[in-house]
């Protein structure tokens, strides 16, 4: 068809320059060894913290749930597609995470613009971290309120941002807990401290530290221990949680605006009753089965000492999420091409996800994942790094 030739030039360039990527599917379960192409390979590149995408209680909570409520919702929240399951499992969120309620919403994507989009006027401002998600920034863009971004996680740039943003009616500051990119923790209690001191609200995007940090994997508000000082905390389903979904922990006030006024929750259809039904038993798994954190974090430190040892640049990551900054963008994808060789899955990430000049193969490793697998994947590390004069 005619129409799109322009697209398909830049698609072109893009080859050119060897960053054009094909989606991955996979041929098995999420695991923390996948098929690709008919090939078993150790899977470092998934957001399933914990294994949770194929625990037993969870699948067995929404085969339940498909068998009494059926397949999906037929409406939005606002209109027929409220059921019980979705409140039921919203107050028990609200007492996981110590806040007066909860809203979910269908991702952790559109909860960020929901509340982004809605809670903020011309006689606001929003002050963001300048690495700070895409669904943040996206967020952002669809508020009238004013924008700064301070430098990322620097306090003095922050503190600047809400000196210079004394008349506005009210400050938002916003920061990831756990940066998804480099892995590294927000410094939540210096952030707590200046926006008390200025009076702002503070607003959290807990994305990667649900279910990874924080007693039970409440997140870093949990963490920092922190519960009761911070406004907003955004979390996601879709990763430790195992499932699909996002959700703003907050006061009562602020769930009932977003019924009303967050756009995302107005204009698009319920989660099916298998989602909510397996995230609801994915927050039992959390509170009874500890150890699964404990070994998520016991993997971590494995890796990622081998990963340096092996002379690996790691960046400022203190968290699962460990990337192999590479910097340059075509090395990077063949360090993860030649990694799918050697039986490992870690995808290479580029501009725009990450900044020019810092691409890297980022990894997760899983509570899942044994020590003699990621010693495995640690030997394709090593023999496709010296290939390419990396390490
Ligand atoms: C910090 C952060 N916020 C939000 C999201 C979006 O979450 P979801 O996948 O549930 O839409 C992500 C996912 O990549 C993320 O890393």
């Amino acid at each position: 068809m005619k129409g799109f030739e322009y697209l398909q030039e830049e698609l072109d360039s893009m080859k050119g320059e060897g960053v054009f990527r094909s989606l991955v599917p996979l041929e098995s379960d999420q695991g923390a060894k996948v098929v690709i192409n008919g090939k078993e390979v150790i899977q470092l590149s998934s957001n399933n913290y914990l294994g949770l995408t194929t625990h037993p209680k969870m699948k067995q909570a929404a085969i339940e749930a498909v068998e009494k409520y059926g397949a999906g919702t037929g409406s939005v929240r606002t209109i027929a597609g409220t059921f019980t399951l979705h409140e039921e499992f919203e107050k028990k969120l609200a007492e996981f995470k110590h806040t007066e309620a909860t809203l979910v919403l269908q991702s952790g994507f559109t909860a960020n613009q929901a509340i982004l989009s809605s809670i903020l006027t011309k006689d606001d401002v929003v002050i963001s971290d300048a690495l700070n998600h895409a669904s943040i920034i996206d967020g952002i863009r669809l508020t009238k309120a004013a924008r700064k971004i301070y430098k990322h996680v620097d306090m003095e740039s922050l503190e600047e941002a809400l000196k210079e943003s004394g008349d506005f009616r009210k400050r938002l500051v916003v920061t990831d807990g756990v940066f998804s990119m480099d892995g590294n923790i927000a410094p939540l209690p210096e952030i707590v401290e200046l926006c008390e001191k200025y009076d702002a609200l503070i607003m959290v995007d807990d994305a990667h530290a649900s279910g990874v940090l924080g007693r039970n994997g409440r997140g870093t508000v949990d963490h920092f221990d922190l519960n009761g000082r911070v406004h907003i905390q955004v979390g996601t389903l879709s990763k430790a949680i195992g499932v699909l979904g996002g959700y703003v922990a907050s006061t009562q006030s602020v769930r009932d605006y977003l019924i009303h006024k967050g756009r995302p929750f107005l204009f698009s259809t319920s989660h099916p009753p298998a989602v909510t039904a397996a995230c609801s038993a994915a927050i039992d798994v959390l509170l009874e089965e500890p150890e699964l954190i404990e070994r998520l974090w016991d993997n971590t430190k494995f890796f990622k000492k081998g990963l340096q040892d092996l002379g690996f640049d790691t960046g400022r990551s203190d968290t699962p999420v460990t990337p192999v900054v590479v910097g340059d963008e075509a090395k990077a994808h063949q360090l993860s091409d030649k990694l799918l060789e050697y039986g490992v899955f870690a995808q290479g990430i580029a501009f725009p996800t990450v900044a020019k000049g810092q691409a890297r193969v980022r990894t997760i490793v899983t509570a899942e994942h044994s020590k003699e697998v990621l010693q495995e994947a640690l030997d394709a590390f090593e023999k496709a790094g010296k290939e390419l004069n990396i390490i």
